[in-house]
């Protein structure tokens, strides 16, 4: 199948790119753009490894056709940190030992990057249900809703 014209704007630098047009936004965003910080587990919306923020909601990237994103902006873990600090949540996941073997951890975070933009102070109830769509399979979820909450209560104080 012919290859067509994708523009997104990722991570704040807009790219142009050919895609077919069966390929999802993951695997564009790891076999086109070798971005690859966004994990693939499923590839059936089950897991939640390859979330990422698009147009300011996290969404499952491999049920996202990459032509369907046409002129949208993505943000990935990647651009996340700056070369001299990591996200706050980033910083919390570390500190509170919210992750083991990593491979759900990016899906996580921006999971909860997504959250704390439309409610910066969430409760644990609803740090629960925006991440009830990642599956971990090692570290479980406390010290993960604690990370979250920590975040929060960090960048609510730069506010
Ligand atoms: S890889 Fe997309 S939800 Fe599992
Ligand atoms: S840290 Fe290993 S699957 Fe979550």
């Amino acid at each position: 199948m012919n290859k067509q014209p994708l523009r997104l704007t990722i991570n704040g630098r807009e790219r142009q790119i050919l895609v077919a047009p069966y390929y999802s936004l993951l695997d564009t965003l790891r076999d086109e753009l070798q971005l690859t910080g966004t994990k693939k587990g499923c590839d059936e919306g089950d897991c939640g490894a390859c979330t990422v923020i698009l147009d300011g909601q996290p969404v499952t990237s491999c049920l996202v056709l990459a032509l369907s994103a046409q002129g949208s902006e993505v943000t990935t873990v990647e651009g996340l940190a700056t070369p001299e600090t990591l996200h706050p949540v980033q910083q919390a996941f570390i500190e509170r030992g919210g992750l083991q073997c990593g491979y759900c951890t990016q899906g996580l975070i921006m999971a909860a990057v997504g959250l704390l933009q439309d409610n910066p102070q969430p409760s644990a109830e609803e740090v629960k249900f925006a991440i009830g769509n990642n599956l971990c399979r090692c570290t479980g979820y406390t010290k993960v809703v604690e990370a979250i909450l920590l975040a929060a209560e960090r960048m609510a104080e730069v506010e």
